[in-house]
């Protein structure tokens, strides 16, 4: 496992998208969807830096099973338990991957007829986007590599390691044939 970025590191970058997202919604109350379980320790230390009035909602959605690819079809296993007709929501999630994760949770969320809806991520990563979708807010950016740590898991395993670590073949093949 490799190091990409140290609990330093992130807790700068969540400062820094905290203090853009403060200037941004002003006073304005916020909604922030957190997507269980990968947002978790992203969502706990970001509204702790955030300056207007914040409401914490939760989902579990669940886009991948024992694999490192997306299975390319988001299941709801735990949706809102309240309108947020007016809202203005900012959608939490870990990582913008293939994106179908964060496209398919914002059109259901659209149901709802908020105020506005936008994405907040701790990683935005390229490499196997399949649907056009930019996060509105990105921690962290990154082109490749399977990552854990930091609320992000492997088999549910790494999601409590307070840095991000990229999976290298020979972790994956390791799990696999323990
Ligand atoms: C992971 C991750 C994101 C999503 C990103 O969640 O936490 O929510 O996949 O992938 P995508 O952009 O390709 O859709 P997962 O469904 O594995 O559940 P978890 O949050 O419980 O780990
Ligand atoms: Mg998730």
């Amino acid at each position: 496992m490799k190091l990409l970025f140290s609990k330093e590191v992130i807790a700068r970058r969540i400062g820094q998208l905290a203090a853009r997202i403060n200037r941004d919604y002003g006073e304005r109350p916020v909604v922030l969807v957190v997507l269980l379980k990968g947002a978790q320790l992203f969502a706990a230390d970001l509204c702790r830096h955030l300056t207007c009035p914040v409401r914490l909602e939760f989902m579990r959605v669940c886009s991948y099973g024992a694999e490192t690819a997306s299975s390319g079809c988001p299941r709801i296993l735990l949706d809102l338990d309240e309108q947020l007709r007016d809202c203005h929501i900012l959608l939490v999630d870990d990582i913008l991957d293939t994106g179908l994760t964060l496209h398919h949770l914002s059109r259901h969320l659209r149901q709802h007829q908020p105020a506005s809806i936008r994405t907040c991520v701790l990683i935005d990563k390229y490499e196997r986007r399949q649907v056009a979708i930019a996060a509105d807010y990105a921690a962290i950016e990154l082109q490749q590599g399977f990552v854990v740590g930091f609320g992000m898991d492997y088999n549910e395993q790494y999601r409590n390691l307070d840095a991000i670590y990229c999976l290298e073949a020979e972790d994956l093949a390791k799990e696999s044939h323990p």
